[in-house]
C-alpha cells in the first residue's frame, strides 16, 4: 500500500498493510497473528453483532524528529480496555500480550507512521468482540481481539482552531451506574444521534450533562472536557465520563506548569466564568472550545473572542504534543521508543 499525502489526512480510514489479530477459544488466548486481510470471518450469531458485547481502545504512534517511533501511554490503554472487558462480562486480554499486539502491527506499518513535519500521526485501534454462536443474551464464550493502524490528521477539522460545541438536553450518552466509565461500543451508538445533529446545526461536538440532574458538564462527544480559570485546570467528576487518558497526562502537565487542578462537578452555569475551555482525547488531543451554546436555555458561553486558543491550553498543548513527539522532557516516562 503506497503512502498517503501526509499534509492532506483528516481523521479518516486509510488503508495500512498489516492488522494483528489474537483468538480466545477453550477458556485461553492463542498466538498472535500478523494478517493482511482487513476483513474478519464471524459467526452471524455473534454477541459483538446483537448484545454490543464489544469494547475498543484508541492510542497513537508519533515520529520524532530523530527518526524514533513512540507510543504514550499504552499500558494505560491495555489496563481500560481490561476494565472494558470486566464492565460487559468479555475475556480479559492480558496487558503484556496488548503491547506486544500494538508494538507489532506498528512495526508492520512503520511506514504509514508520518513524518515529524506533518504533525500527524498513526492511529492504533484495538478491538475486542464477543463472537460465536449465541442468541439468549449472556456473554460469549469466544472472543476475538485485533488491532490496525490508519495514519490520522486533526479530529475535529480545523486541528488546534478553536470549534463551538452544543448543550442539548434531549439526549443523553451514558447513564451514571452504565457503561459510561468503559470504552464500548454502545456509548458510541448513542452519540451518533445527538452528535450528528451538532454537527447539522455547524457544532463540531455535544457537550453532554449528567444524565440524572442534567446539572453538571460530563464530556464533548468522544472526549473529556477541562476549563481552566485562575490558574486552575478544572475537569469533570462524574460517574458517567470515560477516564481519559490524555485528560489524566494534562492534569499532571497543569500540576508541573505551577496549575492548581481540580476534579469536580462543574455546574453548567460555571462555564460563564472559565477563561478557556477544551475537549481531550487521544484523538482530539486538545480542541480548544470556541463557544459553548446551551440550545435549551438560548444562552451562549464564549471562550474566545478572536477566534484563537488561549495561552494556558496552548502552553498545555505545545507540552502534551511536544512530549509525544519527543521534543519535550518525559518526565514521568510516559513514552515507549518502538525499537
Ligand atoms: N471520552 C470519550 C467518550 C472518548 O471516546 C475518548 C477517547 O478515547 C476520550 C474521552 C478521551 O480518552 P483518551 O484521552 O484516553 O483517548
Ligand atoms: C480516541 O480519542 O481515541 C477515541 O476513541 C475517540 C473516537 C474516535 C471514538
Amino acid at each position: 500500500m503506497k503512502n498517503p499525502d501526509w499534509s492532506q489526512l483528516t481523521f479518516g480510514y486509510y488503508p495500512t498493510d498489516y492488522n494483528v489479530r489474537c483468538e480466545y477459544k477453550d477458556g485461553k488466548w492463542g498466538e498472535l497473528q500478523l494478517s493482511q486481510d482487513t476483513n474478519i470471518n464471524i459467526h452471524m450469531a455473534s454477541s459483538c453483532l446483537h448484545y454490543g458485547q464489544e469494547a475498543f481502545e484508541g492510542l497513537k504512534a508519533f515520529r520524532g524528529k530523530d527518526g524514533k517511533i513512540r507510543l504514550f501511554r499504552p499500558e494505560e490503554n491495555a489496563r481500560r480496555l481490561a476494565d472494558s472487558a470486566h464492565g460487559i462480562m468479555m475475556a480479559e486480554f492480558p496487558v503484556e500480550k496488548f503491547l506486544e499486539a500494538v508494538k507489532m502491527v506498528v512495526k508492520a506499518n512503520e511506514h504509514f507512521v508520518p513524518p515529524y513535519e506533518s504533525g500527524a500521526s498513526l492511529y492504533i485501534r484495538p478491538l475486542l468482540i464477543g463472537v460465536g454462536p449465541l442468541v439468549g443474551v449472556k456473554p460469549a464464550s469466544e472472543y476475538m481481539f485485533l488491532v490496525f493502524v490508519t495514519p490520522v490528521g486533526p479530529y475535529f477539522k480545523d486541528g488546534f482552531k478553536p470549534t463551538p460545541m452544543a448543550i442539548m438536553r434531549g439526549y443523553d450518552r451514558a447513564a451514571p451506574l452504565g457503561t459510561g466509565t468503559i470504552k464500548v461500543g454502545g456509548n458510541y451508538a448513542a452519540s451518533l444521534k445527538p452528535g450528528h445533529i451538532a454537527h447539522e446545526k455547524g457544532y463540531s461536538a455535544v457537550l453532554f450533562l449528567d444524565a440524572k440532574e442534567k446539572k453538571y458538564l460530563d464530556e464533548c462527544g468522544p472526549a473529556n472536557f477541562f476549563g481552566i480559570k485562575n490558574n486552575t485546570y478544572i475537569t469533570p467528576d462524574s460517574p458517567s465520563i470515560l477516564p481519559s487518558i490524555t485528560n489524566k497526562s494534562l492534569c499532571q502537565i497543569a500540576e508541573d506548569l505551577g496549575m492548581k487542578v481540580e476534579r469536580r462537578h462543574i455546574p453548567v452555569e460555571e462555564l460563564e466564568t472559565f477563561e478557556e475551555a477544551g475537549a481531550c482525547g487521544t484523538a482530539a488531543v486538545i480542541s480548544p472550545i470556541l463557544r459553548v451554546d446551551d440550545l435549551d436555555e438560548n444562552k451562549s458561553y464564549v471562550f474566545s473572542k478572536d477566534g484563537k486558543a488561549g495561552p494556558i491550553s496552548t502552553k498545555m498543548y505545545e507540552t502534551l504534543r511536544g512530549i509525544q513527539y519527543g521534543d519535550v522532557e518525559d518526565k514521568h516516562g510516559w513514552v515507549t521508543i518502538i525499537e
